[in-house]
């Protein structure tokens, strides 16, 4: 059965690779960001592609799938909508909430992957050094915790019950800090959250989980800012020696969300290559 994913940061990184491999099962994916450029681009490449190769699990293969959904030739049944929107905003996830309530109305996946490390985009000031560090964690809490928050509480009453799924991504940062704290602090607000929520819509038949990546190759996280020495020292941390790549993370988010993960709920999957217990 088709069903409706909502992905934030859609258009980029993990959540691309999330969207991909949720339209290659055929499902309706719902790409939101704030920048409708990538938006755009990713779902007309998603399309594409399924229209070459139909659904399966390798866009490079040739999948059997043929297309009931938008593109002649996609795969059985796939979807892709862009809506742009700043999810730190409430008006923005109260627009995602309103263009998915008309064209779909319901959730059945809702996977949580906006977000990013503030302090990246700010360039150092010359003011008072507390300035930037109230702007790094106000930007820190925006950025990952109002992100994911506010869109799944404007989804909630729309998430499929019994059946729905609730995928937020985390990040080993919540675990051994991030240089400044503020980007691992604010990904560790999302674990009490996932377990309440958890608990909140178990009733309702509904799992609620996190993924805590390690570190992400091919993505637009660090913004350039990652020197060759820096990435050669997160990959040694790994113990497997290599960077994650974005659908090591999809294909953890496609398991926790998939119909027979339905006794897995509350709970942080770390996907680092082993980093986390690394030197
Ligand atoms: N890459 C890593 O090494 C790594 C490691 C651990 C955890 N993570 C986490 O993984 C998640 C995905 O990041 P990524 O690595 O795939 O990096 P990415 O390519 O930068 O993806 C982040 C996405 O979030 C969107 N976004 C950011 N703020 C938003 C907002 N206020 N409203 C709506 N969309 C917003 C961005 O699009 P717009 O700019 O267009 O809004 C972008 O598409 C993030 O939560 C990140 O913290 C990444």
């Amino acid at each position: 059965m088709s069903r409706v994913v909502v992905i934030s940061g859609g258009g980029t990184g993990i959540g691309r690779a999330t969207a991909e491999l949720f339209a290659r099962a055929g499902d309706r994916v719902v790409l939101v960001g704030r920048r409708a450029d990538p938006l755009k681009r990713t779902a007309d490449e998603i399309t594409e592609t399924l229209a070459r190769h139909g659904a399966g699990d390798d866009p490079h293969g040739a999948g059997a799938g043929t297309s009931t959904g938008s593109g002649a030739g996609a795969g059985a049944g796939a979807e892709v909508t862009t809506v742009v929107a700043d999810l730190s905003e409430t008006a923005g996830a109260r627009h995602v909430r309103d263009v998915v309530r008309e064209q779909f109305g319901r959730v059945d996946v809702l996977v949580n992957s906006a977000g990013g490390n503030a302090a990246f985009g700010s360039p150092a000031g010359d003011g008072d050094p507390l300035d930037e560090t109230a702007e790094h964690w106000l930007g820190n809490f925006r950025s990952n915790v109002l992100t994911a928050v506010l869109l799944t509480e404007a989804l909630r009453d729309l998430l499929a019950s019994p059946g729905g799924r609730v995928v937020l991504v985390s990040s080993i940062a919540a675990y051994r800090g991030s240089g400044s704290g503020s980007y691992g602090a604010s990904k560790a607000a999302l674990h009490p959250y996932t377990y309440d929520l958890a608990a909140a819509l178990g009733p309702r038949g509904i799992t609620v989980n996190a993924v805590a990546p390690g570190y992400v190759a091919d993505t637009e996280f660090f913004r350039d800012t990652l020197a060759p020495e820096r990435e050669r020292t997160l990959v040694g941390q790994t113990l497997n020696g290599r960077a994650g790549v974005p659908d090591d993370v999809a294909r953890t988010v496609r398991w926790l969300a998939a119909p027979e993960s339905s006794h897995v709920t509350a709970q942080i999957v770390q996907v680092n290559g082993g980093a986390e217990r690394g030197r």
